[in-house]
């Protein structure tokens, strides 16, 4: 592979959204370390809820292409009730094993509060479900409102956290297929 592709999905509509802050930052880490980077703002695309019986607009096959490209996917959430955001419910449930299968994927959830253990768990599980493979490093930023400052987010040692998830997304999206082959026995699913 040349330059892994790195592509971040922004869970929020918010406009100071402090996880499309975050996830900026990590993007520029993986830009760092070689990779070509996207950032898919939801706010922007503009989804309309998902719904199985409706054609697929452009926007929708826009997403499912982007994301069908890259090699690292960045997966960024506020935390909202305990769990992650609606507007990246949607986005992820357009896409399927099409879009993330051997794709690595990183996680990065933002609170307003003191916790987004769940929330983080619970993307961890979707993305397994679409056979996506998750680094093991991911980020919580808690009491968010604390550590950020208009456009930066001023905590050093959150920021270098964020940091090395765009770095080992980027580090690790070359992993080949061939290396992650699943074993299926006959007629196995
Ligand atoms: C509907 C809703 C539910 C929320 N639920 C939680 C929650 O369960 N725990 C928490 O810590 N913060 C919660 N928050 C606060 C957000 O996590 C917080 O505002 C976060 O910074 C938003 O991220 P953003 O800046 O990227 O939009 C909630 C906010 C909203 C709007």
């Amino acid at each position: 592979m040349d330059r892994p592709h790195v592509v971040a999905i922004s869970g929020s509509r918010r406009s100071g959204s402090y996880t499309r802050r975050s996830l900026r930052l990590a993007l520029e880490a993986a830009a760092d370390a070689g990779a070509r980077t996207d950032l898919l703002d939801l706010r922007e695309l503009d989804l309309p809820p998902f719904d199985p019986d409706a054609a697929e607009p452009d926007r929708v096959r826009t997403l499912k292409r982007r994301v069908r490209e890259a090699d690292g996917a960045l997966l960024g959430t506020p935390v909202y009730h305990g769990s992650y955001a609606s507007t990246l419910k949607d986005a992820l449930d357009y896409c399927g094993r099409d879009e993330f299968r051997d794709t690595t994927v990183g996680l990065l959830a933002v609170a307003g509060g003191g916790s987004y253990a769940s929330t983080l768990d619970h993307l961890r599980v979707v993305v397994r479900t679409v056979h996506g493979w998750t680094v093991p490093h991911q980020v919580g930023i808690r009491n968010a409102a604390d550590y950020f400052e208009g456009e930066e987010l001023v905590d050093d040692g959150l920021a270098r956290r964020v940091e090395r998830l765009g770095r080992e997304v980027a580090a690790n999206a070359d992993v080949e297929p061939a290396a992650r082959t699943e074993v299926h026995a006959p007629g196995e699913r």
